[in-house]
């Protein structure tokens, strides 16, 4: 049965959801979870944004072997220099360079009229072609460019050396017919298609992103572009785990195999979910609570009759029930560490490994099984070097009663100093957080809070997610604890780190004038 490529853009496109973005260790992270499902392409980023976004594609390069390593660049020579860089040390690497191709990106933000739009992708394909062997183009907003036009440019495009053409419908308006035909009408009327694999990249705006990335598959596209939970710019990209068991549930339908190890679909959406702070809907397809629970009494009696009744699919091939116990109060260090190791987890040094190994038996003294969700929520609390940790928890102390305004005392170290503080609010978790805030100051607002239980049982660690929102630079904090007032104060001050960190991300769609 023919492949069909599986390009996931989390640590990209996904990373351009406001308030998504990630550190480089949680990138590396994410992409060995990728690289153990199985997935052929990771787009890491878009080397040229940033240092930040350098050194992230850089570091996914060096610590992945099996999947092949993307990074985005305009249609500018200094964006391939920079992705070709960060490429160096991957084992098998892409640059993935773009440009718009719609009327209206045309005149209103390139200011370019079609033949010179065409002459900056051949030169910047040709410019790509000299530093590597695999070279993606995308048409940006090919959802609303003219067909006419695509055609030209894709044809120049493959003459070039492109040996991926992506069509992108960047801004979700597409409609599954439709954009299946123009998917059609393109290999048909591209006398060089045979030359390269087309791809398909969807937004989510009308919620189609994966039924339109379906009907492309359906009339000839071979590489889908998607994201974990469907994370992305706006309302998101075509979710991996949907387009990935619509291909494995109906093969009778697509006759396409992809290399996706299913069951590690589930604890990729739960680390990238946890990561970024993005809670996933329990009525989410494959990935959610709910998604393969049955309510109805009449749905419960089919299934225990014959579970395919009600069931197309089966919880544990896409990795639910699979959260092993792994560790305990009585697990040594090798254990703790072999235990990382074939979590794909490389620390940097000993001090890590220490320091981790230290919060990993405070936890283990308050929480009987230690699971890998713990595991990756305590190395989420681990220092990085990327973010100052300009404030941290010493104690905190809330004293809540009924009928009594909760009171919080906390003291923290800012800047190395240990600070003291009282104050009331309306709950235990506002006390806290205003206590933060009278030293503090941020003039941030709090745009989300929320807790979340890691795993089962009252034992669980709360994982907490704060989002803040500084004059429009938005940053998810997180914290865990199996105390959830901790744990919120640990989230707490997470953001405010991370709004302290002069890391700043321009993404490609925002930055300039897109070539
Ligand atoms: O949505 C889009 O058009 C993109 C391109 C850069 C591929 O993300
Ligand atoms: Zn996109």
């Amino acid at each position: 049965m023919p492949n069909i490529v599986i390009f996931d853009t989390t640590l990209r496109d996904g990373e351009q959801s406001p308030g998504a973005s990630m550190t480089l260790e949680e990138k590396v992270r994410i992409a060995k979870a990728l690289e153990r499902m199985r997935v052929d392409v990771i787009e890491a980023g878009f080397a040229v944004a940033s240092p930040g976004d350098f050194e992230s594609v850089k570091a996914v390069a060096h610590a992945v072997q099996d999947s092949r390593i993307c990074s985005l660049a305009r249609a500018r020579a200094e964006d391939i220099d920079a992705a070709a860089g960060a490429l160096r040390s991957a084992q098998a690497s892409r640059i993935h360079t773009f440009i718009a191709t719609s009327p209206i990106h045309m005149q209103y933000k390139l200011r370019l009229p079609p033949e010179q739009v065409l002459e900056h992708a051949v030169k910047a394909i040709r410019y790509a072609r000299n530093l590597v062997d695999d070279v993606e183009f995308s048409c940006e907003d090919a959802g609303r460019s003219e067909p006419d036009f695509l055609c030209r440019i894709i044809e120049a495009a493959i003459t070039a050396g492109a040996r991926t053409i992506n069509i992108p419908d960047t801004v979700g308006y597409a409609i599954p017919g439709q954009f299946g035909d123009l998917m059609a009408t393109l290999l048909q009327r591209i006398p060089n298609a045979d030359k390269a694999i087309f791809s398909v990249h969807c937004h989510n705006d009308l919620g189609l992103a994966v039924a339109n990335s379906l009907a492309a598959v359906l009339a000839g596209a071979r590489q889908v572009e998607c994201t974990i939970n469907g994370l992305g710019e706006r309302a998101g990209n075509a979710a991996l785990e949907e387009v990935v068991m619509a291909l494995a549930t109906r093969k009778d339908l697509f006759g396409l195999e992809t290399r996706i190890q299913t069951t590690e679909i589930v604890p990729t959406s739960r680390l990238v979910s946890s990561i970024t702070g993005f809670p996933v809907q329990p009525n989410k397809a494959i990935v959610g609570a709910n998604a393969f629970a049955h309510e109805s009494g009449i749905h419960q009696d089919g299934v225990l009759k014959h579970r395919e009744t009600y069931e197309i699919m089966r919880a544990q091939d896409v990795g639910w029930n699979t959260n092993r116990m792994v560790l305990g109060k009585h697990s040594g260090r090798a254990a703790f560490r072999a235990r990382l190791e074939q979590l794909g987890i490389a620390l940097d040094s000993d001090g890590m490994l220490n320091d981790l190994f230290a919060r990993f038996k405070e936890l283990a003294d308050k929480k009987h099984d230690i699971y890998d969700e713990d595991l990756h929520a305590l190395l989420s609390s681990v220092s990085t070097t990327e973010i100052p940790k300009i404030y941290a928890l010493i104690a905190l102390e809330v004293l809540s009663k009924t009928g009594q305004a909760p009171e919080a005392n906390l003291s923290l170290s800012v800047h190395g100093q240990q600070k003291q503080v009282r104050a009331t609010g309306s709950g235990p978790v506002d006390a806290a957080f205003r206590a933060i805030e009278a030293l503090a100051n941020s003039g941030a607002s709090l745009e989300l809070y929320s807790v979340n239980a890691i795993t089962s049982g009252t034992d669980s660690q709360g994982e907490v997610q704060v989002r803040l929102n500084d004059a429009g630079r938005i940053v998810n904090g997180q914290g865990a604890d199996t105390d959830i007032l901790v744990a919120s104060v640990k989230a707490y001050l997470d953001a405010l780190n991370l709004l302290s960190s002069p890391l700043q991300r321009a993404h490609p769609q925002m930055s300039g004038d897109g070539i």
